[in-house]
């Protein structure tokens, strides 16, 4: 499989720029500027792209590559400052630009460069920069400019080296995917053999080498990873996989059952439902704090697992659903690589497997869903929203109880069911209620009441790390309130939560 490798100098858009790749039917993979250069001629790259980032290359703690890397004979594209990056180490000069350029600026393109073809002379590009190249290294050609920046792009085309100061990996670069393009097909002469059916395919006879007649345990949590993982893992072992499902009665209305009965009637395998919602509230009782909440799920959760594991005879493989961006280690920092393995379960010291398996610990979480997609995994749960690990156990506010989960899931559920019929769903990133366990009087035909208010949160986000609360029109929160009061027994109230993040989060607890 032909590969492009990701060079990453710390820029924001590192994993953006892999995607993007991966969109044109390549293979990206992203590895910290420290990989040894060796490594890198060893794995045959089609094409080197060198990201972003935000130091100045004058400054000599900022991250830099070895200059050999320019005559491997594989085509390089940089990228802002790996732009920068490219002119520094040719022996061209950066400095201080007199005006930066920040957002929204007019480029003007070489037309007869390889990088621009099909991309109008003059096109709108995303720039960030403080520094330039004020003048370009010998053997390169300048190929675009700005009015404020008059090397905007350079190349030397026979050692296949090009540099462009603007992000085209994002979507404001009007022409950024067609040049992304060029650089994979007519600068590396890629051929595209990035594409799913290959993925399934491949990904499933080296499984069933791997595995052999040996078993594999999954850990199931309905979420879309550890889904997708144990369709692959189905389809190339069958029975030989058995997966776990771990039900502490804090998912949503039915949801336990909806798993359970996709899985066993979709896919061949042992699936093991283990239903601890009492020992959970048992746990919970008279709890308030929601980390110490949060501690006794985590710890409940991993507790009943590995036990069930413990029971089992002659444990073979360890598969998780661990996707790429859990896996990528991070340019940023200097001499210390950061890992981040978030999504990856600890072991106990007394469970041994003969190893550990990740079937999709290439992809990207676009990639999983078309994966899941294209083995038949229902929409439901492949387009399936986040839900937090500790489930409602974070949205009942105060103590934990089985007839506020009850509430609380009827109410959750008319808000979805509301939101599927009138098709808002797909303009939200995640939709919700909380319980926060508040009660107010109400007045239901003669009578007074005094019960619980239910909030609604809904929110928009690219990743979760800030989100808007979503405008949703006020005739369907109508609707939805006018339902939850009259269908769902002691919720007299609704209540909107419209904070953003920061300085809300998009849980409640
Ligand atoms: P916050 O509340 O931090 O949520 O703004 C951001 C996103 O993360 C989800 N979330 C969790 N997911 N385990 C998870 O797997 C958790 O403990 C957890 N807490 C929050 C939340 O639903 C939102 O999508």
């Amino acid at each position: 499989m032909e590969k492009i490798l990701v060079l990453d100098f710390g820029g924001q858009y590192n994993q953006l720029i892999a995607r993007r790749v991966r969109d044109h039917h390549v293979y990206a993979q992203i590895l910290p500027y420290t990989t040894p250069i060796e490594t890198i001629r060893d794995n045959h790259y089609k094409g080197i792209i060198f990201t972003g980032g935000p130091n100045s290359v004058y400054d000599m703690s900022s991250p830099h590559y070895a200059k050999e890397i320019l005559d491997l004979g594989i085509p390089v594209l940089g990228i802002c400052y790996g732009c920068q990056l490219i002119a520094w180490m040719a022996d061209g000069e950066v400095k201080t630009a007199p005006k930066s350029e920040y957002g929204k600026i007019e480029f003007t393109a070489d037309k007869n460069s390889p990088l621009f073809k099909g991309v109008d002379k003059t096109s709108i590009v995303w720039m960030s920069h403080t520094d330039y190249i004020s003048r370009p290294p010998q053997g390169f050609k300048i190929s675009g400019h700005t009015d404020d920046c008059p090397c905007a792009a350079m190349e030397n085309r026979e050692k296949k080296i090009y540099a462009v100061q603007f992000h085209p990996e994002v979507t404001h670069s009007q022409f950024g995917s067609q040049i992304l393009y060029n650089f994979l097909y007519e600068v590396c002469c890629c051929s595209g053999d990035w594409v799913m059916d290959n993925f399934i395919d491949q990904t499933v006879s080296k499984l069933r080498e791997q595995i052999g007649d040996k078993k594999v345990i999954l850990g199931l949590s309905g979420g879309v990873d550890s889904s997708v993982a144990a369709a692959l893992l189905a389809k190339a072992v069958g029975r030989q996989l058995t997966c776990v499902f771990v039900d502490q009665g804090l998912m949503r209305k039915d949801e336990g059952d909806f798993v359970e009965k996709n899985f066993t009637s979709l896919f061949d395998m042992n699936f093991l439902r283990i239903n601890c919602g009492s020992l959970f509230l048992e746990k919970l009782r008279g709890v308030v704090d929601p980390e110490q909440k949060r501690k006794i799920i985590g710890t409940e959760f991993f507790n009943v697992f590995w036990n069930e594991i413990r029971k089992q005879e002659k444990l073979g493989y360890f598969a998780q659903g661990t996707i790429y961006p859990d896996c990528i280690e991070s340019g940023k920092g200097d001499a210390d690589v950061i890992k981040t393995h978030h999504n990856r379960v600890k072991i106990p010291d007394d469970v041994e497997f003969l190893g550990v398996i990740e079937p999709l610990c290439d992809l990207f979480k676009d990639e999983v869903r078309k994966v899941g997609e294209m083995l038949g995994i229902p929409k439901e749960l492949v387009w399936r929203q986040p839900f937090p690990g500790p489930g409602l156990g974070v949205r009942i506010i105060g103590e934990i109880t089985a007839d506020k989960i009850k509430v609380l899931q009827e109410a959750d559920w008319v808000l979805r069911d509301e939101m599927a019929k009138n098709g808002y769903a797909e303009h939200l990133s995640q939709f919700f209620c909380v319980l926060p366990c508040v009660k107010t009087v109400g007045v239901m035909g003669d009578h007074r009441t005094y019960d619980h208010l239910v909030a609604i949160r809904a929110v928009t986000t690219d990743d979760f790390m800030t989100a808007d609360w979503a405008k949703i029109p006020y005739d369907i929160l109508a609707k939805v309130s006018n339902r939850i009061t009259n269908e769902v027994e002691h919720v007299n109230r609704v209540v909107y939560d419209i904070t953003s993040k920061p300085p809300g989060t998009v849980e409640w607890e």
